[in-house]
């Protein structure tokens, strides 16, 4: 066993969320302005295998932490998972972890944690997970807190790349061909992405043709918005991000907080902006100009955002 570090970014759904479930694909790229590290430490033989979330004051010792215990979902499930597929037994090793990604807000802190941790136990044991191994083990986690995850939240936080993703087709990397600049802000309110998914099925099977042309639709914006990435039109995100808002409204995931963040972006000079994640709570996203991102930031602020973030999405972070 050896000492070892180990880090996952966070990850904005720029175009497509919830379609993806239903089959349309979407477009993510990584947040690195937020990640999850996790540290490994050996520990005195016959401790056993101890994760310490110091942030929340929680420790946990994996053989024993109940699965009822409220943080085991995310502090020992991954790790329960990784030994398996590895074949091996609990080490005596003690983890550390922190995470700036708020929870249950659309930016991937459940799969981010489960990919730092299984990240930093295999490099202890010394058989390092290849991104490709790694992959999906964090979706078996996720599966285990959404149900029916897409894959897409995994994929981009995995393989940090922006990505566009069709559910059972290999996700293609796809090139940004000029920068451009984002904020990211968090209406305070967590939401669980399971119910919000779980409730957009359930529109679906009770309206499946006027929900199923929402989908495609979605669907089309992601795809144009891609083209528009890689070929530097990047102009063409405001409006089809104003689009794709209007549609997940529909999808009902929207909530008054996010429609007022996205609606004071706009009127302060944001060329578009749309809810990002599961909805229902969490964070929104607006595309601006760099010049214009403090008084769009200071306008989400007064909105009400309990934080913004910018940041500028690049090839290869
Ligand atoms: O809220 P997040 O970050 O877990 O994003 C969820 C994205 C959905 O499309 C709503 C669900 C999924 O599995 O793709």
């Amino acid at each position: 066993m050896k000492r070892a570090r180990a880090a996952a970014p966070g990850k904005i759904i720029l175009f497509g969320e919830h379609a993806v479930v239903h089959g349309q694909p979407a477009v993510a790229v990584p947040l690195f302005a937020v990640q999850a590290t996790a540290t490994a430490e050996p520990a005195a033989p016959g401790s056993g295998l101890t994760v310490y979330a110091p942030d929340i004051s929680q420790t946990l010792h994996a053989g024993t932490a109940a699965s009822d215990d409220p943080y085991y979902d995310a502090l020992i499930y991954p790790l329960d998972v990784a030994l398996d597929a590895l074949h091996l037994p609990a080490p005596d090793l003690t983890l550390t972890v922190h995470s700036t990604i708020p929870v249950a807000s659309g930016l991937g802190s459940g799969a981010a944690l489960a990919a730092a941790l299984m990240r930093v136990l295999s490099q202890a044991y010394e058989r390092p997970l290849t991104n490709d191994a790694l992959n999906p083990l964090v979706y078996e986690v996720e599966k285990h807190h959404h149900g029916t995850p897409s894959g897409i939240d995994n994929t981009v936080i995995v393989y940090e790349q922006p990505v566009f993703f069709m559910r059972g087709h290999s996700p293609k990397a796809f090139t940004i061909a000029r920068p451009f600049t984002l904020l990211v802000a968090d209406t305070g309110h967590p939401s669980p992405t399971h119910i919000a998914v779980s409730e957009v099925r359930r529109l679906y099977e009770s309206g499946p043709h006027r929900i199923a042309a929402v989908f495609t639709r979605i669907g089309e914006i992601a795809q144009a918005a891609r083209q528009s990435i890689e070929s530097g039109r990047i102009e063409a995100l405001g409006p089809l991000m104003d689009e794709n808002h209007a549609l997940l409204r529909q999808l009902t995931v929207s909530s008054e907080a996010l429609d007022r963040l996205c609606q004071a972006a706009r009127d302060a000079g944001a060329a578009g902006a749309k809810l990002s994640g599961g909805g229902r709570g969490g964070n929104m996203i607006a595309w601006v100009d760099p010049d214009q991102a403090q008084v769009v930031a200071d306008a989400l602020r007064r909105a009400g955002a309990v934080r913004v973030i910018q940041t500028t999405v690049r090839q290869g972070g």
